[in-house]
């Protein structure tokens, strides 16, 4: 077994959050836009990152494959069923985005069974059925605001950063449904095996946020 701290790393927005906290902590990291590599060391060795689409964090976290991991609350919640092996460590408190009912601006009265566009099916299953309201949950993979415009469903479930891409495609938020940041995550097996080697690296990430 490595002796570094090994961590799934999400893509995008709060991948260059994380380098800096981990810079904060005294990890630096080599990167370039132009590399392809997916696994980046720390210089001073101790530190594995493993970059992975966001989706897929919790799943590399839940195989033993990294010992930790950073993720979305929104990611967290979907993927639920991964308790027994994960657990949730620190709010991060970085990548804060509202998770949102939105449709569009100029829609009609909704209609009494929603269709409801997500990447995000299980938080949509529990927004609509705390509202007792019926909804037919359609799964997408990404620009979920096109589905409105095209007729493949009444509302989105999303999330909103900016509201830029709300904006761009003509929609609005109807509901704010709670708010999502970056979570630390641990395997729990390595959790308690290799303890020591986390909880220097976890200790320092907490006293640098
Ligand atoms: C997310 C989300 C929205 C957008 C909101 O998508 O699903 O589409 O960001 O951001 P904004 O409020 O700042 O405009 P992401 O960028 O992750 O792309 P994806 O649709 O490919 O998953």
């Amino acid at each position: 077994m490595s002796d570094c701290v090994r961590i799934a790393l999400p893509k995008g927005r709060m991948f260059e959050d994380m380098l800096e906290l981990m810079k904060r902590c005294g990890y630096s990291f080599e990167t370039s836009n132009s590399s392809r590599s997916l696994k980046l060391f720390s210089s001073c060795g101790q530190i594995e990152s493993m970059i992975v689409r966001s989706q897929d964090v919790p799943t590399y976290v839940y195989y033993g494959a990294a010992d930790l991991g950073v993720v979305g609350r929104d990611v967290l919640i979907e993927h639920e069923d991964m308790d027994e092996n994960l657990f949730e460590l620190l709010d991060l408190g970085f990548g804060r985005c509202r998770i949102v009912i939105a449709g569009l601006k100029n829609r009609k009265s909704l209609p009494s069974a929603v269709r409801v566009a997500t990447k995000y099916p299980a938080i949509a299953k529990k927004i609509f059925q705390e509202r007792g309201t019926s909804a037919e949950i359609i799964k997408l993979y990404g620009s979920v605001e096109l589905a409105p415009l095209c007729n493949l469903a009444d509302v989105i479930v999303d999330i909103v950063e900016t509201g830029k891409t709300l904006e761009a495609n003509g929609l609005e938020v109807i509901e704010e449904c709670g708010i999502s940041t970056a979570r630390l995550i641990a395997n729990r097996v390595a959790y308690k095996t290799r303890y020591e080697l986390l909880n220097k690296f976890i200790s320092g990430l907490e006293n640098n946020l």
